[in-house]
């Protein structure tokens, strides 16, 4: 597997970023779930049965969708969540910190069913989580709401979907946005069978390790199983699939190659939405037209340093805390 060699480039590219004030940034729009999260820390995973107890507590905003959205926010891009809250104040604290992170919050509406909520353990030596999910307005993410918004929503030029709202929304959706033959970034999270027709309909797929081997059926014992998998799925239709490695970074797998992008060392606390930061970070770099390779470095920075703080959306970085990361790294 050839070596990544971006690494090179970084300066030009941070002077590209720097200078975003000349680009027409290309419009986000993430569609997707919007949850509370209840996040206990705990010295191990509790087992079956058993009590333990924890040595922090908070109640934070996540959810996939929110989370892509929030940090997306914080990058300082032009984006929109499309999603659905409940009547509660669940879902009134999460509207005010759309606004607050300068997320556009006129496609988010609210229905009779309660905000989604997560409850996540984090085992305070590794910063992994467990997470136990209530979808609530999630699941009333339907093909109605999406053709009520449509006509809005088909002004934008990236989108993001994940699958914590219904299947067949995804599907309804990720049509309409091929059809119009925008870029649509599928993150299979969390995991399920991704259907055909959206292996088609997506131009990149960011699965981690456990998606890909879910999806593909292949085994992912090692970097060279995961490119192996991530080849078949590209071969399905995709521009690129982009395969998340956690602490080790990326693997881009394009019809063009597979190359290996290297993750950023940080001292992890909480890994909550480190995926959800990273796909925010690849559509951020791809709308200002950025390579997907480039994309990829740029997402490797945000999801790591999202990880340096507790809770999902608490270490989302800025461009400018992304970009000091990389040229510490240069
Ligand atoms: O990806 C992290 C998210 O997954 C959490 O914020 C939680 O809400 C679950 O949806």
């Amino acid at each position: 597997m050839p070596m990544c060699k971006c690494f090179a480039s970084i300066a030009g590219y941070l002077h590209c970023l720097e200078k975003s004030g000349d680009f027409l940034m290309k419009r986000i729009c993430v569609v997707g779930s919007l949850n509370v999260d209840f996040t206990i820390i705990l010295p191990r995973f509790h087992a079956p049965g058993e009590t333990i107890s924890g040595s922090d507590f908070a109640v934070y905003t996540g959810g996939k969708g929110g989370n892509q959205a929030v940090a997306l926010g914080r990058l300082g891009a032009d984006v929109a969540m499309a999603g659905r809250i409940g009547d509660d104040e669940n879902g009134s604290l999460y509207r005010r910190i759309l606004r607050q992170e300068r997320v556009r919050d006129d496609f988010v509406s609210v229905c009779d069913t309660p905000t989604g909520v997560a409850l996540i353990e984090v085992d305070a030596r590794t910063g992994d989580n467990r997470i136990a999910l209530f979808s609530g307005a999630n699941a009333q993410v339907d093909a109605a709401f999406i053709d009520r918004l449509w006509p809005a929503l088909s002004a934008y030029d990236i989108f993001l979907m994940q699958f914590e709202i219904p299947m067949p929304t995804v599907l309804h959706a990720a049509e309409k946005i091929a059809g119009l033959g925008k870029t649509l970034i599928v993150d299979p999270a969390p995991a399920q069978p991704l259907p055909e027709a959206l292996r088609r309909c997506a131009a990149y797929i960011t699965p981690n390790e456990t998606e890909l081997a879910l999806i593909t059926g292949m085994p992912i014992g090692d970097q060279a199983q995961a490119q192996a998998a991530a080849q078949a799925l590209c071969a399905q239709g995709a521009r690129g699939v982009v395969a998340k490695l956690g602490a080790a970074g990326a693997l881009l797998v394009t019809p063009e190659g597979a190359q290996h992008v290297p993750g950023f060392a940080v001292r992890a606390v909480d890994t909550t939405a480190a995926g959800d930061s990273f796909n925010a970070g690849f559509a951020f770099a791809l709308a200002q037209g950025k390579s997907p390779l480039e994309a990829t470095v740029f997402a490797n920075a945000v999801g790591a340093l999202s990880t340096t703080a507790m809770g999902a959306q608490a270490a989302m970085p800025s461009l400018d805390a992304a970009l000091a990361l990389m040229a510490r790294t240069r």
